[in-house]
Order: structure tokens, then C-alpha cells, then sequence
């Protein structure tokens, strides 16, 4: 097993990255100090992992919430729900949720404890690789709302994050795949040195070797606790983790987020990062070129036949990160070195929006 820690103060938190997590009384007496425990799962996750992690949590009071999976589900509704449960049971402010789940049952447990009793503690047992090596880190939490992708949320910090790598293994591929999207990510940001490991192990990744996943969410973890540690509200270096992102929630805003995954929108919002930073004549030639081939080896689509530039424009302005009308976008210099800005070529935003959307010529 392996260690990390996420630096904020009085409420800094452990990360636990090993195999077989989940039913491990010992680690779950350290890290789950409530006596009374709401498990959050989903109807896919819960038949899985829930009843050896329930044994594992043995003799607490465990209340189970079994909510509906996807990411249509992540909405107030459903964090209602969760409330209405803990209630119900009569919590009190020194319960612990447990989030058992991908990124949407994370999302929606951790606002939920956010807002029960103005905040209890909760901990994270992300089972997706996305989860896994970005949205359980970082303490943001929320739902989505008919007019926009995470629009209502808090931030909370969870008191924990253990990720069970065995879970993986029941992993749909494609699942696996939207998660890697994320992992490339960190290497443009800040770490070519990850790039080029990525490179190298690519197929053991996507075959799903334990020991080369164990290190890319190890790795992952440290940049996101870092960056996290230095700017937890993104009040400058934490937007950088949105390299991808604006043109990644164009896609997916774009398709009524039902035929892209999110993970598979940044893939492809990689792609124009880094075509939009070679136009603006900040990235070579072969680095796009890197990028593209792995991307690409990943197995993540890398075109947006259904949706015309224009339109994937207009997406673009709605996204949270426009400030005083002019959209800003996160580019690279190199890969490893990556800036935010909004001083870029309109010209180079067109040809990028051209070349990745629309019917292929
Ligand atoms: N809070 C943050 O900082 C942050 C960051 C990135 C993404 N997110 C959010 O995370 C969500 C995406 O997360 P995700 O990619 O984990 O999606 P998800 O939670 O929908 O999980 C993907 C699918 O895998 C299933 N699944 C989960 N674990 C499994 C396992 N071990 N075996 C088999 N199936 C399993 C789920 O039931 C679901 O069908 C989005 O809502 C996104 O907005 C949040
Ligand atoms: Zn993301």
C-alpha cells in the first residue's frame, strides 16, 4: 500500500492507494472513526464491493443508500435523498458518509455531507480510475442542474481517500480508458517525465497490469494533492487541472452528455489544447504529434463528427471558466508546461474548432 497526503492545515487528509482496501478492518478502524456510518453506492458498485466493505466496517451502525447509476442521476433529487436518509436515522454531527463509488456517487455523497447538519465528515472509496486518480482528491462536490454540468456544489475536503486498485478489475474498458484521458493530462501539465512513461507503458495500462495502474494513480494523486495543497478554491494554479476541459464540456454539453464519456470529451479536449497551443506558436510539431499518438493509442475517439464548429463555439462560452466575456483557456508551451490564459489567436481558436469538429471532409 501506498501513501500520500493531501496539505490543507487542520484539515489535511491521507490518500491510501493498494489492493484489497475495501475489506480491511484495520485500515477502516483508522480512517472511518464514526460510529455511525451511511454507506453511498449505486445499483452497479453496491452488488460488487458494498457487502465487503459493510463486514469491514462491522460493529458500526452501517445505513446503505442504493442510488441509480449514471450521470443523469447526479442531481439534487438524489442528494435529497441521501438526506432524507440520514434524517430518518436520526445522524448526528459526529456520522461518517462513505462515498463507494465512480465520480458521480462521490459528487453527490461528499455535497451531501457537505450540507447535513452544515458539514460532516465523509470519505472517499473512489472504484472508477477517473475517481480514482482525480475527483476523490480535492474536496469539490455537487450536482448537476438542467441548466449546466456542476452548477450547484461545495467544496468539502474529505477526512480520507482509499482506492482499492482491486476494484478495477471489474472496470468496464471503455471506463478504463476515460479514466487514462485524465492521467495524460497531468503529465502535459506539469511532469513530462510521466508523458514519457506513459508512453512507454501504455499497453500494460490498457491491459490493466495492477502494478503499472497502482503507479499512474500514485502519481496522478501527488500532482492533484499538490496543486490542490497550493490553490484548493482555484484561485489560480488549481485551473490548470482543467487543461482539456473547456473544449472537453463543449463535447460533452454539446451531445446532451449521453454519448460521450467525460473522460473520453477531455481526451479529445487534449487534442485541441494541444493544436490550439501549436497555432498560437507556443508547441512544436512534434509534440502535437506525441500527443495525438497517444492518445489515439489509448483507443479514445479523437473526432466530433456530430457537432459543427460554431456550435461547439457557443458551448464553449457557457463554460464556468469564461471571465468578462473572453474565454480562458488552459495551453502548453512543451509537454510538462502548461499556462492559463486568455491572450490567444482567435484565428488559431477557429482553425482548432475546424479541424476537430464537424464531418471530416
Ligand atoms: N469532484 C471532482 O473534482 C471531479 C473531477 C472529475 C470528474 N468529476 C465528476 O465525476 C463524474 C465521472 O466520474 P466517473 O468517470 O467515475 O463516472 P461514474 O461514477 O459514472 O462511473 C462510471 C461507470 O462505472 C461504474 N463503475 C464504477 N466503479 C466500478 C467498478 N469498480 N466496476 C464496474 N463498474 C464500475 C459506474 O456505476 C458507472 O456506470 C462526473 O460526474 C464528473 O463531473 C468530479
Ligand atoms: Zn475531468
Amino acid at each position: 500500500m501506498k501513501t500520500l497526503k493531501v496539505e490543507l492545515g487542520s484539515r489535511s487528509y491521507p490518500i491510501l492507494i493498494g489492493e484489497g482496501l475495501l475489506g480491511d478492518p484495520e485500515l477502516l478502524r483508522q480512517h472511518v472513526p464514526a460510529r455511525d456510518v451511511l454507506v453511498v453506492s449505486n445499483t452497479t458498485v453496491a452488488p460488487l464491493y458494498l457487502d465487503t466493505l459493510s463486514a469491514g466496517l462491522r460493529p458500526r451502525r452501517i445505513i446503505e443508500t442504493v442510488l441509480p447509476d449514471g450521470e443523469s442521476h447526479k442531481t439534487l433529487t438524489n442528494v435529497a435523498r441521501i438526506l432524507d436518509v440520514l434524517v430518518a436515522n436520526r445522524f448526528a454531527r459526529d456520522c461518517t458518509v462513505v462515498a463507494l463509488g465512480g465520480g458521480v456517487v462521490g459528487d453527490m455523497a461528499g455535497f451531501a455531507a457537505a450540507c447535513y447538519q452544515r458539514g460532516v465528515s465523509f470519505v472517499q472509496m473512489p472504484t472508477t480510475l477517473l475517481s480514482q486518480v482525480d475527483s476523490s482528491v480535492g474536496g469539490k462536490t455537487g450536482v448537476n442542474h438542467p441548466g449546466g454540468k456542476n452548477l450547484i456544489g461545495a467544496f468539502h475536503q474529505p477526512i480520507a481517500v482509499l482506492a482499492d486498485t482491486r476494484t478495477l478489475g471489474t472496470l468496464p474498458p471503455r471506463e478504463l480508458r476515460a479514466g487514462l484521458a485524465e492521467v495524460i493530462k497531468y503529465g502535459l501539465i506539469c511532469d513530462a517525465a510521466f508523458f514519457d512513461w506513459l508512453e512507454e507503458h501504455m499497453e500494460e495500462l490498457l491491459a490493466g497490469d495492477p502494478a503499472a495502474l497502482a503507479h499512474v494513480i500514485y502519481r496522478s494523486c501527488q500532482i492533484k494533492a499538490e496543486i490542490v495543497g497550493r490553490d484548493e478554491r482555484e484561485q489560480g494554479d488549481r485551473a490548470l487541472l482543467n487543461l482539456g476541459h473547456t473544449f472537453g464540456h463543449a463535447i460533452e454539453s454539446a451531445t446532451g452528455y449521453t454519448q460521450w464519456l467525460h473522460g473520453e470529451a477531455i481526451g479529445a479536449g487534449l487534442l485541441m489544447a494541444a493544436a490550439m497551443s501549436a497555432g498560437c506558436g507556443l508547441l512544436s510539431a512534434e509534440d502535437v504529434s506525441r500527443v495525438k499518438n497517444l492518445v489515439a493509442r489509448t483507443g479514445l475517439p479523437t473526432r466530433i463528427d456530430s457537432v459543427s464548429p460554431q456550435s461547439a463555439l457557443e458551448h464553449m462560452r457557457i463554460d464556468k471558466k469564461v471571465q468578462g466575456g473572453r474565454i480562458r483557456l488552459i495551453l502548453l508551451r512543451k509537454i510538462g508546461d502548461a499556462f492559463i490564459t486568455a491572450d490567444y489567436s482567435e484565428a488559431a481558436l477557429d482553425a482548432t474548432l475546424h479541424e476537430y469538429f464537424g464531418l471530416a471532409a
